[in-house]
């Protein structure tokens, strides 16, 4: 399809949208497009993506969507399952970098995993179809040993995936123009009104590097106004290192709302809740009901995060770093052990995201919210599936690790035959921190956790000791100190000629200094 055409079709409905025509029905109308400041554009519509700093000073940087007639800053890419991405990415940064797609499943080449990182000033193509179910995906750099300053920085893109499931939600919530929102919630380090760069200290890197003030979108004190009735929200959790147990104000009570998906899209059938642990990486897609309600504030509510880890801190050494300059006059992992700690809210404290403004009169009450959402199966282990087990560890000298084997570049730490059905169990020491694990290129599913104790004890309410956010098909799950954890891998690649061949995946640590700091392992798919 000509490109102009289809993105002035996105716009044309997004316009439409804002006269408040009321419910997306499913296969006749467009994606439903009034989601966010930033700018909504037809993912099959951008042909060039450039990655640039705007800030030195500061060390800000962000992604332009360059559409020929115009220009769009931190786009919001939307995409029908099974439309193309076919883009040149331009590194105007003064690092390598790549684009990674959180979530998608792509063969090695597109994935931009790092294998094959942009350096300053090149460019690269890259094309895939949309293989997913609806959803909401994200991109992110993943140059090793630069991934975390550049998130920080400000580089992160959502993907909306829709479909005709996801349609058919928007329709049965009687959702109006306006009250469907795609939020990546950041966080960063403000003193004196300024952001601070990116400057972890040794022990920041350790931990992870946590700010004080939130990020919705790339902005501060984000606030949106929204319509009384249902509103619907995909929320990312896009900070480096914060895990947030999400909640929703008003006054001094807090709201219930609707689990209806998680990373890879929607669960079978939504689940009522008050609160929920979304770690870094994660994303949950929730309705809530605002009728009756003037003003509602999603926050994280304080919690326990279980650092347990009071070893020497390591130094994280990549010497892939000596050939760049950081993206701002600052230091990484390196200055003393403490370093500058002003700025630094620490994990599991209480934190404002984003507020709610309810405008408008209801015109009639919000529907319950569908019994059925997707036709999802319970999750289940294949028959012959086999166990790998892997092990999260501490090392005195390297930090966080898995198998107590820092991350190499070059490394094939397994092979796993595509179609194989594997287990995975991977434990947690007792003596550690959360660890959201991500898995490249597959979603999978939680069958089991054992060992959880503290503060995530009590939201373990599903079978097998699972959490509600542990339901549908995801990419990243935390593992607290002392669980182990059982996934469902199911390693089939689609047949087309893109997956031909070994295709290297990565398997890691979402906590961003983490994942620099070697909590990394890569793996193929032969
Ligand atoms: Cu969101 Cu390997 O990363
Ligand atoms: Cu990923
Ligand atoms: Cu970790």
């Amino acid at each position: 399809m000509n490109r102009r055409r289809f993105l002035g079709a996105g716009l044309a409905s997004a316009a439409a949208a804002s006269c408040g025509v009321g419910p997306t029905r499913s296969g006749t109308a467009p994606p439903p497009t009034a989601l966010v400041d930033g700018g909504v554009v037809a993912l099959a519509a951008v042909p060039h993506l450039r990655v640039e700093r705007h800030d030195p000073l500061a060390g800000r940087c962000r992604y332009v969507a360059d559409l020929g007639s115009r220009k769009v800053v931190q786009p919001v890419l939307v995409a029908r399952r099974g439309e193309t991405f076919d883009a040149v990415i331009e590194n105007a940064l003064p690092q390598p970098t790549t684009v990674h797609f959180h979530g998608l499943t792509l063969p090695e080449a597109q994935d931009g995993a790092g294998f094959d990182p942009i350096a300053p000033g090149a460019r690269k193509r890259v094309r895939f179809d949309v293989k997913n179910r609806s959803g909401l995906y994200w991109f992110h750099p993943h140059p090793h040993g630069f991934t975390a300053e550049q998130v920080y920085g400000g580089l992160v893109g959502l993907v909306i995936v829709t479909d005709d499931d996801d349609a058919a939600v928007d329709a049965a919530l009687g959702l109006v123009a306006g009250n469907r929102l795609a939020l990546a919630v950041a966080e960063a380090r403000v003193v004196g009104g300024a952001i601070r760069p990116y400057a972890p200290s040794a022990e920041d890197c350790l931990t992870g590097w946590f700010g004080n003030r939130a990020l919705v979108n790339g902005a501060l004190d984000a606030e949106r106004v929204v319509a009384p009735g249902w509103a619907r929200l995909q929320i990312l959790n896009a900070c480096n290192a914060r895990g947030l147990l999400l909640a929703f104000r008003d006054g001094d009570s807090l709201v219930p709302f609707s689990l209806l998906g998680t990373d890879g899209g929607l669960l079978d059938a939504p689940r009522q809740v008050e609160r929920a642990f979304l770690y870094t990486g994660e994303r949950v897609d929730i309705a809530i009901d605002l009728a009756g309600r003037r003003a509602v504030t999603a926050v994280s509510l304080e919690f326990d995060p279980r650092h347990h880890a009071h070893a020497a801190v390591p130094r994280h050494h990549h010497p892939a770093r000596d050939r760049y300059a950081p993206l701002a006059a600052a230091t990484v992992c390196e200055s003393s052990v403490r370093g500058d700690q002003e700025g630094r809210l620490p994990d599991g404290a209480e934190l404002a995201l984003f507020a709610m403004r309810v405008e408008g009169r209801a015109t009639r009450d919000a529907p319950p919210p569908p019994p059925r959402l997707s036709d999802l199966p319970d999750a289940a282990a294949g028959s012959q599936a086999a166990t790998r087990r892997m092990r999260l560890d501490f090392d005195e000298q390297a930090g966080f690790l898995i198998d107590q084997t820092p991350y190499r570049p070059d490394e094939v730490a397994f092979s796993v035959s595509r179609g194989m059905r594997e287990v995975w169990e991977i434990r947690n020491s007792p003596i550690s921190m959360p660890h959201p694990m991500h898995l490249h290129g597959f979603g999978f599913r939680v069958l089991r956790r054992q060992g959880t104790y503290g503060a995530a004890r009590r939201f373990a309410t599903e079978s097998g000791g699972r959490f509600p956010t542990d339901l549908g098909v995801k990419d990243t799950v935390v593992l607290w100190p002392n669980e182990t954890i059982w996934l469902a891998v199911d390693f089939a690649l689609p047949a087309d000629a893109a997956f031909r061949g070994a295709q290297r995946y990565m398997f890691h640590c979402h906590n961003l200094e983490h994942e620099d700091g070697m909590m990394m392992r890569n793996f193929a798919v032969v």
